[in-house]
């Protein structure tokens, strides 16, 4: 077959360039190019397709074509959108209908070959592809990654109102864009029940899809790099190893060497609650007497002394962090070094095995928790917080494959913490059923193969019930077509 995933923000390239340093560099696109690489991998022509920049600060994409090294069979294009400089995602609404759509069908016919299917990712791949499909018929699957009234709901309790929010990150133009998508797309792809109930059951996608529809959905999980993260000792664990040595002797206080850690190794932003881990740790002082802690922070040596390299927000959650430790005297029971790309945090989880230490991620939601999974791959046990996608990942009957835990909740992070790091036994079984969970059920792989088969019955059997029409303004975005803020409210189920 021959599929293009659509997927206008951010961007690709083959160093992976600014991953995890730009919030449209995260992981959807680690998603959409290990599930590219792996159906190419399995046989298939494939496109990633994305946005052209011209721009001297992102030299990166300015190409029209790049390939990653090993995949001949995928293509990476990028077209026209709008201006040539980098536009972050919310910026992009007004060219995707216009512009971008154009630009790629008009490259398709030129080949004389259009792909069988799409795979859109986003709001944004999907508005594009439900517009591509109304002129020629292609089917396309639909992936939300994120849906925005649930991000909107989130901002809402901040105070801040439905009019400034909007005029900030466009959540009229991408909820209407969301519901047009799920509505016209032949399946839509999420990574657990739980986000195909609790996303699109939201009040704002009535009418555009039912999440009780069983036709409608397909729960594929995604997987993990094996090639990355994986128990088996690399040469590049040494040199990892050492960097975290000379950290652990720099911060932590003599008696406590030996000490395993409790490693936090996500990025730092408000919803992953590196907080909460930190009160955990100032709460109990069994955890104080059992591990060590361990953040880590992309790009900052001695991230503990010197972080003015961090931006505003990240900023504000490590002056938390370093105040929590100062008012509840943890000097000398943390550290935190730098890990800058997915082949150190895969040595970091292997290093750390060895000591016995634990990894932790209590974000107040997480809605798939591929990091945890990583972890689990190189043989670390985890503690995770119960609320989103490690509740199924992490589960199976009564089997646990790591432990859950309640992300609001300091003496439950450090209940959860304690119950691995005391015990050699509950250690040794959480890390081997955790590594055996990720080999049997969450490799790229899998995800791949369980879009190709979704792929296929498409293609034999299109979607046809569609009912929601596309909005004119995606078409001709001139602002008499914009969509307003009473329809915004509308859909949100609230008054302005
Ligand atoms: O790659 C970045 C990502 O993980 C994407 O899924 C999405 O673009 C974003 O994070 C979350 O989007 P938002 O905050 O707009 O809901």
């Amino acid at each position: 077959m021959h599929i293009a995933f659509l997927n206008p923000q951010g961007n690709f390239d083959p160093k992976d360039s600014y991953w995890t340093e730009h919030p449209d560099f995260g992981g959807q696109l680690v998603y959409v190019k290990e599930i590219a690489i792996a159906m190419e991998n399995l046989g298939h022509k494939v496109d990633i397709i994305t946005r052209q920049i011209i721009d001297p600060e992102w030299l990166e994409f300015a190409s029209s074509i790049d390939h990653y090294p090993d995949a001949k069979n995928l293509r990476i294009l990028r077209f026209p959108c709008g201006p040539k400089t980098f536009l972050p995602k919310e910026q992009l609404w007004s060219y995707l209908g216009t512009e971008w759509t154009q630009n790629i069908l008009k490259y398709y016919h030129q080949e004389n070959q259009v792909p069988d299917a799409f795979t859109a990712h986003y709001a944004d791949g999907g508005i594009s592809a439900a517009i591509i499909s109304s002129k020629t018929k292609i089917p396309f699957t639909f992936t939300g990654h994120s849906l925005g009234a649930q991000k909107l709901d989130k901002l809402l309790r901040t105070n801040t109102s439905l009019e400034q929010l909007d005029s900030q990150y466009h959540f009229a133009r991408r909820i209407m864009a969301e519901r047009i998508s799920m509505n016209r797309a032949s399946k839509v792809i999420t990574s657990t029940n739980q986000e195909r109930f609790e996303q699109y059951g939201h009040i704002a996608y009535k009418g555009a899809i039912d999440p009780a529809d069983d036709t409608r959905f397909a729960v594929i999980p995604p997987g993990v790099n094996r090639e990355i993260f994986s128990e088996v000792e690399k040469p590049d664990d040494k040199w990892v190893d050492q960097r975290i040595n000379q950290a652990i002797k720099r911060d932590i206080s003599q008696k406590r060497l030996s000490l395993p850690l409790v490693l936090a190794s996500s990025r730092l932003d408000e919803k992953k609650n590196h907080v909460g881990i930190v009160k955990a740790f100032a709460k109990s002082e069994q955890l104080q007497h059992t591990a060590n802690l361990a953040i880590a922070v992309r790009n900052l040596k001695d991230p503990l002394r010197d972080y003015h390299q961090l931006n505003v927000s990240e900023r504000a959650i490590f002056n938390k962090i370093i105040s929590l430790i100062r008012k509840s005297n943890l000097w000398g029971m943390v550290t935190a070094f730098p890990l800058n790309s997915q082949k150190e945090l895969a040595s970091a989880y292997r290093v750390l095995a060895k000591r016995k230490s634990v990894f932790a991620l209590t974000s107040l939601y997480e809605p798939f928790g591929l990091a945890n999974l990583e972890a689990m791959s190189c043989g670390l046990p985890v503690v995770v917080t119960r609320n989103g996608g490690p509740s199924e990942s992490l589960k199976e009957g009564n089997r646990e494959l790591g432990v859950l835990v309640d992300p609001s909740n300091p003496d439950d992070i450090a209940q959860g913490l304690l119950r691995l790091l005391s015990s050699k036994a509950e250690w040794n079984r959480f890390s081997s059923a955790g590594l055996k969970r990720v080999v049997f059920k969450y490799t790229w792989e899998k995800t791949a193969e369980g879009y190709l088969t979704t792929i296929e019955a498409i293609i034999k059997n299109p979607y046809q019930s569609i009912n929601i029409p596309i909005h004119p303004f995606f078409l001709d975005p001139s602002p008499q077509n914009d969509i307003p803020l009473s329809m915004l409210a509308n859909l949100m189920g609230r008054s302005k």
